[in-house]
C-alpha cells in the first residue's frame, strides 16, 4: 500500500473538469419601477423597439435604440457575450424581449442578465454611457479551490491583464478573454467584457469594482459570474468561450459584415477616405491571418510539449496505477464508491452542459486523477468533443478511444450513434474495474485464457452472489453490488438501454434493492481485452 504521503503529488492538470459544480444563483434580473400604463405610449414604443431589436443586433452583438418622446421615450442596450455567433446572439436577444415584458410587466425601467446576453430599458436615456453599479448578481461554483491563495495570485493577474485589454476595445466592443496558469497545474480561463457604449475609464471602474466583489461572494471559488449593468466578468477553470469568435468579431471594423449594418462602399469610385479604410481592412485581415498562423503554430507545439512532459512526469499518478495497486480492502469500499459517484457527477456535468454538451470520449482510468484527498479529477480532454445541445449525437468520421473501454458503436456504426452514451459505456468499464472483477478474472484464469468477455463473468457471478446474500448485512457488499448492476447497466451493447450519467448518479444514490439487473450483454465472447491499454486510433 502506499504512504498517504505518495498521494500528496495528486494534481490536477491539462484542462479538467470540475467534479461538483452546483452553482448558487441571485435574482437575474431587476424590475426597477415606475408603472407604464397597459396600451399607452410607453408600452407602445417598448414593443416597437423590442420587435425589431433582434435583427438590428450589430455583428459585435451590441445595439442601442430610442425611440418616442418625454415622458414617453423608451431607451434600450442590447448586449451579447463577446463570442456568441450572430444567429445565438439574436435568439438570445429574442427570448430576452419576452421574458423581461413577462418578467417586469408594465415596469418602465428593467434589466435582464442571460447567458449569452443582457438586455437593458428605462425611459431614462442616461443609461447610455451610464456606469450603473448598484448590487448586481452573482453565480458561483461551489467547488473551491485547492491552494486558494494561488490561485487568487493567478487569477487576480488574470483580471488585471483582461481588463486594460477590455477596457481599450473601443466603440464597437469591449472584450478580453483569455488564460493564466493556477496552482497544482490547473488553467483559469477568465472573460471580460463592457457594454460598448461607456467610455475606457468608465468600463475599466466598471470591471474593477465587479473584481471588488469576489472577495464577498466568491472567495476561494474555482469559478464564478459577476453580473453588473455596464459590465461582466466570468472565471472557470475549463475554457468556456470561444476565442476565435471573439477574435474574429473584434478583427470586422465598422460593425459591417455582409447583411449586416452600413451597406459597403461602391467600388471604383471610392472617395479616399473609403479607399484607405479598405486597405487598412485588407492589412488588418492579412495581419490577423499571419497572426493567427503563428499562433496556431505555437499553441500546437506547446500543446504537444506539455502532453509529453505530463505524460512523463505523470504517468504514475493516476487512477490506473492506483487500481494496479489498491482495490481491495485497502482502501475501503466506502471511498472506492465515493470516487465512483465522484466521477459520474464529473461526467454527467459535462453532458449537461449549458447550451454544450462535452463529450469526453476516452474515460478511462488512465484518465481519472486522484487529488491528495481521493477525490476524481477528470483529465485530458485530447478527444473531447463538443457538441450543440440539440444535436447529441456526434457524426465521426475516425474511430479514437481506448481499447478495453471504447463502446461498440465508436468503432463499429452497426451499433448505433455516437454520443453521451459512448461514455456511459466507458464509465461502465471502468466502474467493473474499481469493483476489481476485472482483474479477479484475470488472476484466476491466468493470461494464456485470458478469452472470456469479462462482462459476462461479472455477469455470472452476480447472479450467483444475488443467492448468497444478506450474509452479514454488510454495507461494504451492498456498495459492490451497487457498483457491478450500475456497471453492468452501463455496457449494454445498445446505447439506448445504457443510463444516462443523471439516472447513473440517481442509481448510485438511490437503494440496492430498486436496482434491477441488466440484461446480458450480447457481444461476441471471444473478444480479448487488452488490460495494457493503449490508445486506439484507425481510419474508418
Ligand atoms: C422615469 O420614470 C420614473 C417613474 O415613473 C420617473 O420618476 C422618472 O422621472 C422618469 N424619468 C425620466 C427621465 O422620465
Ligand atoms: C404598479 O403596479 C403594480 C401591479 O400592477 C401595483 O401593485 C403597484 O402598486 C403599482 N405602483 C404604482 C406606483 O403605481
Ligand atoms: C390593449 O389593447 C388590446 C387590443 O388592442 C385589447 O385587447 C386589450 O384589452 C387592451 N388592454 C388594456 C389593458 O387596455
Ligand atoms: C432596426 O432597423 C430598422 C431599419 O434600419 C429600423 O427601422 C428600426 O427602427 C430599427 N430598430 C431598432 C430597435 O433599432
Ligand atoms: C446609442 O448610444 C450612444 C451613446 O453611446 C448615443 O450617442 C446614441 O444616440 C445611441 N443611439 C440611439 C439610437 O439611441
Ligand atoms: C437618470 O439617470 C441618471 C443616472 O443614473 C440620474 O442621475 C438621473 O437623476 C436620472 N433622471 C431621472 C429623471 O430619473
Ligand atoms: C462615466 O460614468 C459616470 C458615472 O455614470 C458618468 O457621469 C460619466 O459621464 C462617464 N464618463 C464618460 C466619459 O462616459
Ligand atoms: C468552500 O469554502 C467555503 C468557505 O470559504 C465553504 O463555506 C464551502 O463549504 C466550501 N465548499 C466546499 C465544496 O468545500
Ligand atoms: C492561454 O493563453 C495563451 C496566450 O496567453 C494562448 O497562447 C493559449 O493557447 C491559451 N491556452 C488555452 C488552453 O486556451
Ligand atoms: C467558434 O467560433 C468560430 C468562428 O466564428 C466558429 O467557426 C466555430 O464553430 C466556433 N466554435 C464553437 C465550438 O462554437
Amino acid at each position: 500500500m502506499m504512504s498517504s504521503q505518495t498521494w500528496l503529488p495528486f494534481f490536477i492538470f491539462l484542462i479538467l473538469s470540475n467534479i461538483s459544480s452546483t452553482f448558487v444563483t441571485a435574482q437575474r434580473y431587476f424590475c426597477l419601477g415606475g408603472n407604464y400604463t397597459s396600451n399607452g405610449t410607453y408600452n407602445n414604443n417598448l414593443n416597437t423597439i423590442f420587435s425589431s431589436l433582434s435583427s438590428n443586433m450589430s455583428y459585435q452583438g451590441f445595439h442601442n435604440a430610442s425611440l418616442g418622446q418625454i415622458p414617453d421615450r423608451v431607451n434600450v442596450i442590447a448586449l451579447c457575450r463577446g463570442d456568441t455567433q450572430p444567429d445565438q446572439c439574436r435568439s438570445c436577444i429574442q427570448d430576452a424581449t419576452h421574458e423581461l415584458v413577462k418578467l417586469c410587466p408594465n415596469q418602465r425601467q428593467a434589466i435582464l442578465w442571460q447567458e449569452f446576453c443582457t438586455l437593458r430599458y428605462s425611459n431614462n436615456s442616461s443609461i447610455f454611457g451610464d456606469l450603473a453599479d448598484f448590487t448586481a448578481p452573482f453565480l458561483l461554483n461551489m467547488y473551491n479551490a485547492t491552494s486558494p491563495q494561488q490561485f487568487n495570485e493567478g487569477l487576480r493577474t488574470l483580471l488585471d491583464q483582461l481588463r486594460a485589454q477590455a477596457a481599450s476595445g473601443g466603440s464597437l466592443m469591449k472584450v478580453a478573454a483569455g488564460n493564466q496558469t493556477g496552482p497544482d497545474f490547473q488553467t483559469i480561463y477568465g472573460l471580460l467584457q463592457c457594454s460598448p457604449d461607456i467610455s475606457q475609464d468608465n468600463c475599466s471602474r466598471c470591471l474593477i469594482s465587479a473584481a471588488q466583489r469576489i472577495p464577498g461572494c466568491c472567495a476561494d471559488s474555482i469559478g464564478a459570474r459577476i453580473l453588473q449593468p455596464s459590465c461582466t466578468l466570468r472565471y472557470e477553470t475549463y475554457p468556456f468561450y470561444n476565442l476565435t469568435r471573439i477574435r474574429e468579431a473584434l478583427a470586422t471594423p465598422f460593425g459591417s459584415r455582409p447583411g449586416i449594418g452600413p451597406a459597403p462602399l461602391p467600388s471604383g469610385s471610392s472617395p479616399p477616405a473609403a479607399r484607405k479604410h479598405r486597405l487598412r481592412l485588407i492589412l488588418l485581415t492579412g495581419f490577423g491571418a499571419v497572426l493567427i498562423v503563428i499562433t496556431s503554430i505555437i499553441i500546437l507545439v506547446m500543446v504537444i510539449k506539455r502532453r509529453k512532459n505530463i505524460k512523463n512526469a505523470y504517468n504514475h499518478k493516476n487512477m490506473e496505477i492506483f487500481l494496479k495497486n489498491h482495490e481491495e480492502g485497502h482502501l475501503g469500499w466506502e471511498k472506492l464508491f465515493e470516487i465512483a459517484v465522484g466521477i459520474a457527477r464529473g461526467l454527467e456535468y459535462l453532458h449537461r452542459g449549458c447550451n454544450m454538451r462535452i463529450l469526453h470520449l476516452d474515460i478511462k482510468p488512465h484518465n481519472i486523477l486522484l487529488d491528495k484527498n481521493f477525490h476524481p479529477k477528470i483529465a485530458d480532454f485530447g478527444l473531447a468533443k463538443l457538441c450543440p445541445d440539440t444535436a447529441s449525437i456526434m457524426s465521426m468520421t475516425r474511430a479514437r478511444g481506448t481499447v478495453g473501454y471504447i463502446a461498440p458503436e465508436v468503432f463499429c456504426r452497426n451499433f448505433g450513434e455516437v454520443s453521451h452514451k459512448s461514455d456511459v459505456y466507458s464509465y461502465g468499464m471502468m466502474v467493473l474495474e474499481i469493483v476489481g472483477e476485472r482483474r479477479h478474472i484475470d488472476t484466476e484464469l491466468g493470461d494464456s485464457t485470458n478469452e472470456t468477455y469479462f462482462p459476462h463473468w461479472v455477469y455470472k457471478h452476480i447472479e450467483v452472489n444475488a443467492d448468497e446474500e444478506d450474509r452479514d448485512g454488510v454495507i461494504e457488499e451492498d456498495k459492490k453490488r451497487k457498483l457491478t448492476i450500475v456497471g453492468l447497466w452501463c455496457i449494454q451493447t445498445d446505447p439506448k438501454d445504457r443510463p444516462s450519467m443523471r439516472r447513473v448518479v440517481e442509481m448510485l444514490e438511490g437503494k440496492l434493492e430498486s436496482l434491477q439487473i441488466p440484461p446480458k450483454p450480447y457481444l461476441c465472447s471471444s473478444t480479448r481485452l487488452e488490460v495494457d491499454v493503449s490508445t486506439y486510433e484507425s481510419s474508418i
